[in-house]
């Protein structure tokens, strides 16, 4: 099947989709993006996905971004375009398109709009089913890891470093001994008390939808929630330890570099999140998840 994406206006064949050399998020990784995911055909938190995107936006000071009626309206375009039912939409907004040079370019420069969908969305049955390990690393990211930058090396360098150490994901940890999150997902623990910890927003972290969706799932089903900085010490004392995400829904970790987490299985806390997390996948309405007011 032919698959389409948008760049700047059109909508091309993905194969033939191109951008110039002098895109700025080419030369200078000066860009913002998001990832959605897209469920039976509806969108999931598109409206906090939105509010992210013009929040980076904002933060790295494009001068004038991109609408975001129109964003939505290309956004489901794309996705119906690509047939996906159940996939990914990926936004990526660049500052333009300029000759090489470090400072803004000068005003009549237009931001740079992608979009592309592909089929295929979360983690696999069996690490659902099992638990992931993660691989302790240092965070070696700049100090606004709030703005979802398309300037991820770091985070390409520390998911590769777990890959290749047989662990599913990274668990980040700064110079001062706190744990910030993983590579591509929020790292949460419930501790000893049953209370659900996650570290709270701030330049430190990626402020998850995800994140801030299960919050509420938890809160609303009455789990004490705790927004703290923790440690490694803490993970290793922890009841149960997971990560939230838009690709990784809720997903169990049972070890941490050679160390165990409690009984080495999937806890109750994070099994009941993922159920709950997918009854609320399932409660999008096709008609209004693509709304983005
Ligand atoms: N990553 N932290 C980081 C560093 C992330 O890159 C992501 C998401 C998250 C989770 O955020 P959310 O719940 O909004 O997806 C946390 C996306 C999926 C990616 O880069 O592919």
């Amino acid at each position: 099947m032919t698959r389409f994406a948008y760049v700047n206006g059109r909508y091309e064949t993905h194969s033939s989709a191109t951008v110039s050399i002098e895109d700025r998020g080419y030369q200078f990784a000066d860009g913002i993006y998001e990832v959605v995911a897209v469920w039976h055909g509806c969108a999931i938190d598109l409206v906090g996905h939105m509010d992210r995107l013009e929040r980076s936006m904002n933060e790295v000071q494009f001068p004038s971004p991109p609408l975001r009626r129109a964003l939505g309206i290309i956004a489901q375009e794309v996705v119906r375009l690509n047939r996906v039912r159940t996939g990914i939409l990926y936004i990526q907004i660049n500052r333009g398109t300029a000759p090489r040079n470090h400072p803004f370019p000068g005003e009549g420069v237009k931001c740079s709009v992608v979009m592309t969908a592909r089929h295929g969305l979360g983690p696999s049955a069996s690490d659902v089913d099992n638990g992931v390990s993660l691989k302790i690393q240092e965070d070696q990211r700049w100090k606004r890891r709030d703005i979802k930058t398309i300037g991820l090396l770091p985070n390409v360098l520390t998911k590769q470093a777990a890959k290749a150490a047989g662990a599913f994901e990274a668990l980040l940890v700064d110079p001062d001994g706190t744990i910030t999150e993983s590579s591509a997902a929020n790292v949460w623990l419930v501790d000893k008390d049953g209370t659900l910890v996650t570290r709270p927003l701030g330049p430190e972290i990626l402020g998850g939808i995800t994140r801030s969706r299960v919050m509420t799932i938890a809160q609303d089903t009455g789990r004490p929630v705790r927004e703290a900085i923790f440690t490694l010490e803490d993970v290793f004392a922890a009841r149960e330890v997971f990560l939230t995400g838009t690709t990784t829904f809720v997903l169990p970790v049972t070890n941490v570099d050679d160390t165990v987490i409690a009984n080495g299985h999937p806890g109750e806390v994070a099994c009941d999140l993922r159920d709950r997390y997918q009854a609320f996948l399932d409660s999008h309405d096709p008609r209004t998840s693509w709304h983005v007011a």
